[in-house]
């Protein structure tokens, strides 16, 4: 049997093909979807798993299976073109990314490497992934261009305000005290991950916004070597890595970073139970990025369940709490506050005064909101007590799960 997974997957690489070729979308068959299914299952099974791979990240993930990773998370190089040192006003030298990694002779050779590394990174895609990169204004923006160009679709990009910025020590420009995120899918039809009730939850109960404040990487959890200096120049803070893990992916699903330096990914990754590959060219972050991740510990299981969309749960029309008896034909409902009644009819409409339709129609128009949500709005009398309606969806949902 194909799962509802494998539909999508089989559906969205049609929905890329249609579009290329003009052909109009058409639902795929049953066949179709389980090997798409069976064929994914299979790339991630040649997968080197919870590994750091040494070398270019444009050819280990050309080597890499096609359609075989969920998401990726990835820090390239910001292109910087520091010029000379940065001092303090105390004269003291400031700690800059001025390594050879970062370093490009000209936009074009950059634009060049972003290029091939977005190409490789998407073919490694399964068609339902998306991709998390991070920039400053030095490449962000070069970065958009070419993620829209190579036939990414931009979701949003996110602000992260840095709560503990560096100064701007010569006084000539603002603090730079933000970077930016930009969050693709791999395709325009491709069915991303996003666990909307879960970020929800993680900003205490409201949509999470586009704009993220956290500290920049210091203190216990910025790595030092024997030496006392930091061991790698742009680790980022794991808070960012755990909103993106927890909100974008499920337990089990594999995150890669084809930048991995000292593997904040990774240790994020295995401590919320997803498997990891990182790549990294240079030894000497391998080596701090391999101790790092073997002490994490993973948590359990059963802490690790993101609060699910309500969208992904299955629908239940209204209609089948009428049909099944749950609800009595003529039973009145009421809201809230108990200022508006209606009644149930037998097609699973409601009746109010001069209002009819469906329970969230007839909701919104008494209460003259621009929508209003049926299932929590309409109550019902049970035991002498008024309870939500919804609470006869969360019976039938109930017994759908168990089946
Ligand atoms: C901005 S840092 C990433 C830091 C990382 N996010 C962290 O939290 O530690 C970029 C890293 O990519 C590595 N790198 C640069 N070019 C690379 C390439 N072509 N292939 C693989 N790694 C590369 C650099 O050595 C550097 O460690």
């Amino acid at each position: 049997m194909a799962s509802d997974t494998s539909k999508r997957v089989a559906e969205a690489a049609g929905g890329a093909i249609a579009r290329k070729t003009g052909t109009p979308v058409r639902r795929v068959s049953a066949k179709t979807a389980a090997a798409a299914e069976a064929a994914l299952a299979r790339a991630t099974q040649r997968l080197p798993l919870d590994t750091i791979i040494a070398g270019d990240c444009v050819s280990a993930m050309n080597a890499l299976p096609e359609a075989s990773v969920d998401l990726i998370f990835a820090d390239p190089p910001y292109n910087l073109q520091l010029k000379g040192d940065l001092h303090r006003p105390d004269n003291s030298k400031v700690d800059a990314v001025d390594d050879a990694w970062d370093r490009f002779d000209s936009f074009a050779t950059y634009d060049r490497f972003t290029r091939e590394w977005l190409a490789a990174a998407r073919r490694v895609l399964k068609p339902n992934g998306a991709i998390w990169v991070i920039g400053s204004y030095h490449n962000i923006f070069r970065v958009g261009a070419s993620l829209q160009d190579q036939g990414y679709w931009i979701l949003n990009d996110v602000v992260w305000r840095k709560s503990n910025p560096m100064p701007n020590f010569r006084g000539k420009r603002l603090t730079n005290a933000h970077e930016t995120m930009i969050w693709a899918a791999r395709d325009e039809a491709g069915k991303y991950t996003f666990n909307y009730e879960a970020m929800k939850a993680l900003n205490e109960g409201l949509q999470m916004r586009s704009d993220w404040v956290m500290p920049i990487c210091s203190g216990h959890e910025r790595i030092k070597g024997e030496d006392g200096a930091k061991a790698h120049p742009t680790q980022k803070p794991e808070s960012l890595l755990h909103r993106i893990i927890v909100g974008c992916t499920k337990p089990g699903d594999v995150v890669l970073d084809p930048f991995f330096g000292t593997g904040t990914t990774g240790a994020v990754a295995k401590r919320l139970g997803r498997r990891w590959i990182g790549i990294e060219r240079e030894a000497k972050y391998r080596d701090v990025a391999a101790r790092r991740i073997a002490a994490v510990r993973k948590h359990d299981a059963a802490d690790l369940e993101v609060t699910r969309a309500k969208r992904s749960e299955p629908r239940v029309p209204f209609g089948q709490l009428v049909e099944r008896g749950m609800l009595k034909i003529g039973e009145t409902l009421t809201s809230p506050n108990g200022r508006f009644a209606a009644k149930v009819r037998a097609d699973g409409t409601l009746i109010a005064h001069d209002q009819r339709g469906s329970i969230h129609q007839v909701g919104a128009a008494l209460e003259g909101a621009p929508s209003c949500n049926g299932w929590t709005y309409w109550h019902m009398t049970r035991d002498g007590k008024t309870v939500p309606i919804d609470m006869l969806r969360a019976v039938i949902r109930a017994e759908m799960a168990a089946q």
